[in-house]
């Protein structure tokens, strides 16, 4: 008897929890056997003993996997924006498994009980349920355990504090309100279920598209797993197998979307503080940025601007002409972004609550009654995002800010912030008509605003791309907006997670992103201050914040030798802009982030995972920034596969090693990749200010090959989807030891009439021709930084430094080229 048991036992385990019989005795409800399938195209619909599912082919490397404890309800996302393509799929089984072909992988469900492996197309696991475990119910959460791969590494996951890597660590979607977070608190502001694994040379990634509150599980407390699942809804994810990330970037954006062009002032610096009131204190502020010679493009007013912070009014004392003051300061050459909050005051006569009653545009409770909870102006109202009527409601009030010629728009608390933090669980949002409780429309509700602004504010402005920023969000937010990471601290961790956070950002499908630079809460040092500048100044949303009880942090605040270093930094932003404007191009076209984890294109490093170094990252194709902390007098750089080169000195060094070098606050540390292709302008002290007739493009000889498609249009309308820009793609082959610029596309020409090469790491002797005939090269000195005067601590460097280069200028006809060496 006891061994008859002992055997009942032990099959009970091996199928874990999955059977029927164990899942009654239990609290934990597993998905048990296949009992029923039914092949429908590229897609298996699944009957197992307690749940229902189905497995589609959304493109030869993207598998979506739903399931759930009742039958699947019908498709609903606000983040994934396609459908399954038309891919060749082969779905075959028998009775222990369904074989799902594709020409990139192999996916196997195990019948006995359901359970999914992803394979690649030569038999490797890429991905498995870990047996026994597989997907479970707990009351009504779920989630899949997936098998922890030896030496597996964890990166993405969007805004999430912590390491790079992953690894180790548990995580939880909710987006919060968190001022002055700590640099491992979680969650923070925004939701992005992304994330991608890494093992064996094999990189994969998994989407679980779910706005309950989920919680992923890289090892955390357990060394059997990594488990990702949600206290609602459906089980519901997209596996994506490419074989490198930067093609897993580009599948989930395909799905997610990505960002349109930005308006070409938001790529410039943007002034702000809470808060800068009254119009005389912008205008000296605007003044001081200009006889200071700090090239900027925006001033941003915080919630001052409001009549008693009421959205979508203005303090008529302190701004008693608005139009006239967005007048004034686009004469300056600069624009003018401000906050909202959706919090609308419960206040008899305003009329914007008014409208919004009229219009029922407010979440409710279930007796029908608006949901009141408070925020800056008191006890206010929240407009329903998720329903057509709630965010059509906000473009109506939204276009009053259009009219007086505000350019960007600002959503904050959009988490959503009220007092107490704790809204809830019963209000009831209209999710595009489906009624969803508090607990399943809350991390989508930021995202929802952000579409409202921009979509309000696109359809405000004409053809005029809106600038949009938002603190809060979900999957899919780079379709709309760009972010930032919210009430950061004036300390070194800081920076430092700051850029972790851009860098995860960017894995995980948004290149538009900012940090308050500076720190919002407490008063960095000057060394401090300096250095976040320098790397604002690498950063694509390049902002200056900081909070109401601070000190003054504009760069001018820190004395003059901290003026000329930021000085320097942000000229070299504003003659980068070619560059960066071509980087954001490509962030349209494929998802490419700006701010790229080393773990885009160095995966299988281990370096890039080790915390000594996670902090480095590329910007666009090019540079590698190294961002050390003010106090550092030396560090240790990693440099990854490849040779570098100094921005600097010119100095190249090999790759795969580490290299200890004197830091000085002067200078942040940056690297060139070899075969680098880097267009820049003349110095501009905004946007508006046309450069020089001449592009200068810098080429670092190399053995890599390198692509980069140089981009233009007119920065401001979207007049570019229908053709009218300026492209070419440059391509440097190492092997012909040619540089082509192939010839030019689009309808517009372009705004440089000539083009000067510059060319890095050419030694003497080296000959030159230009389309077969000998170049007519001169030598030329180089430098990205103008000497600092008065700041020079340890006495030795010269901020000056620079080198001579090959240079070369030829007319830009737009017609093919090639440089041969
Ligand atoms: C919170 C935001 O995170 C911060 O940037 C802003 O200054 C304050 N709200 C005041 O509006």
């Amino acid at each position: 008897m006891k061994t008859l048991f002992k055997t009942w036992a032990a099959s009970l385990l091996a199928m874990g929890v999955a059977t029927s019989a164990l899942a009654q005795s239990t609290p934990v409800k597993g998905a048990g056997n296949v009992t029923n399938t039914k092949v429908n195209g590229q897609q298996i619909n699944i009957t197992t003993q307690n749940a229902f599912a189905e497995v589609a082919v959304y493109s030869p490397s993207v598998i979506r996997v739903r399931m759930d404890k009742q039958p699947l309800a019908a498709d609903f996302s606000f983040a994934v924006i396609t459908k399954p393509g038309s891919a060749k799929a082969n779905i075959s089984q028998d009775d222990n498994q369904v074989t799902i072909s594709t020409d990139s992988l192999r996916t196997v469900i195990n019948k006995k009980p359901f359970a999914v492996t992803f394979y690649t197309t030569d038999g490797q696991i890429i991905n498995q349920d870990e047996k026994g475990l597989g997907t479970s119910w707990v009351n009504e959460s779920v989630t899949v355990y997936k098998h922890m791969q030896d030496g597996e590494h964890f990166v993405g996951l969007g805004e999430k504090t912590g390491n790079l890597d992953r690894k180790g660590s548990g995580y939880t979607n909710w987006n919060s309100d968190t001022f002055g977070y700590r640099t491992d608190q979680d969650p923070i502001y925004s939701t992005i279920p992304f994330y991608i694994g890494v093992h064996h040379n094999l990189n994969y990634g998994i989407f679980f598209d779910n706005t309950y509150q989920s919680d992923f599980n890289f090892g955390a407390s357990n060394n059997r797993f990594s488990s990702f699942g949600a206290r609602g809804g459906e089980m519901n994810y997209y596996f994506i197998y490419h074989k490198n990330v930067a093609d897993i970037i580009t599948s989930y954006t395909a799905l997610t979307g990505r960002m349109k062009m930005p308006p070409l002032w938001s790529l410039g610096y943007q002034q702000n503080r809470y808060s800068y009131y009254p119009e005389t204190e912008v205008f000296r502020i605007a003044q001081t940025l200009r006889e200071k010679k700090i090239p900027a493009d925006g001033i941003t007013l915080d919630i001052h601007y409001m009549d008693k912070y009421k959205v979508f009014t203005w303090d008529k004392t302190r701004f008693p002409d608005p139009a006239k003051m967005t007048a004034k300061l686009k004469d300056m050459g600069l624009k003018l972004t401000l906050i909202v909050d959706p919090g609308v005051k419960a206040e008899k006569g305003y009329p914007v609550y008014e409208s919004g009653l009229k219009s029922d545009i407010f979440i409710k409770y279930p007796d029908s009654t608006n949901y009141t909870g408070e925020v800056w102006p008191g006890w206010c109202h929240f407009p329903d995002f998720t329903a057509a009527a709630g965010r059509n409601w906000w473009q109506t009030e939204i276009k009053k800010y259009a009219d007086v010629g505000v350019s960007g728009i600002w959503n904050d608390m959009n988490e959503i912030s009220t007092w107490g933090q704790k809204m809830p669980d019963n209000v009831i949002f209209d999710y595009e008509g489906k009624k969803a409780s508090h607990m399943q429309a809350h991390n989508v509700y930021g995202l929802e605003m952000a579409r409202a602004s921009f979509e309000g504010y696109r359809s405000a402005l004409g053809n005029k791309r809106p600038f949009i920023l938002t603190r809060s969000g979900y999957s899919g937010l780079q379709r709309y907006t760009a972010i930032w990471t919210g009430d950061n601290r004036a300390e070194d961790d800081h920076m430092l997670l700051g850029v972790r956070l851009l860098s995860s950002l960017g894995l995980s499908g948004v290149p538009f992103t900012g940090m308050d630079i500076g720190g919002f809460t407490g008063n960095p040092t000057v060394g401090l201050y300096t250095r976040w500048m320098q790397i604002g100044a690498f950063s694509p949303y390049f902002r200056n914040h900081t909070g109401v009880n601070t000190k003054s942090a504009e760069p001018w605040a820190f004395g003059e030798e901290a003026l000329e270093i930021t000085r320097n930094y942000i000229n070299l932003r504003y003659r980068l802009l070619p560059f960066l404007y071509s980087s954001f191009y490509e962030a349209t076209q494929n998802g490419k982030p700006i701010v790229r984890s080393m773990a885009i294109n160095y995966t299988h490093d281990p370096e890039v995972y080790n915390a000594k170094f996670q902090n480095q990252y590329e910007f666009g194709n090019g540079f590698l920034i190294a961002p050390f902390i003010s106090t550092d007098t030396y560090g240790t750089v990693y440099l990854p596969e490849g040779n570098w080169y100094n921005l600097y000195s010119d100095e190249m060094m090999a790759g795969r090693q580490q290299k200890i070098m004197p830091v000085s606050v002067q200078k942040l540390p940056v690297f060139v990749k070899e075969s680098s292709i880097i267009p820049m302008q003349s110095l501009i002290q905004s946007t508006a200010e046309k450069p020089t007739d001449t592009l200068t493009v810098h080429i670092y000889k190399g053995n890599r090959n390198n692509t980069f498609v140089y981009y233009e249009d007119d920065g401001e309308s979207y007049n570019y989807e229908t053709g009218s820009f300026y492209k070419r793609t440059i391509t440097y082959n190492a092997a012909k030891k040619q540089i082509v610029f192939a010839k030019a596309e689009g309808s517009q020409s372009s705004k440089f009439k000539h083009i000067t090469l510059q060319m890095h790491g050419f030694a003497n002797g080296t000959k030159l021709s230009m389309d077969g005939k000998a170049a007519n090269v001169k030598t030329q000195f180089v430098s990205f930084l103008t000497p600092v005067s008065s700041f020079d601590p340890q006495g030795t460097t010269n901020s000056a430094e620079g080198h001579d280069v090959k240079t070369m200028t030829i007319n830009n006809n737009s017609n093919t080229f090639t440089l041969s060496y």
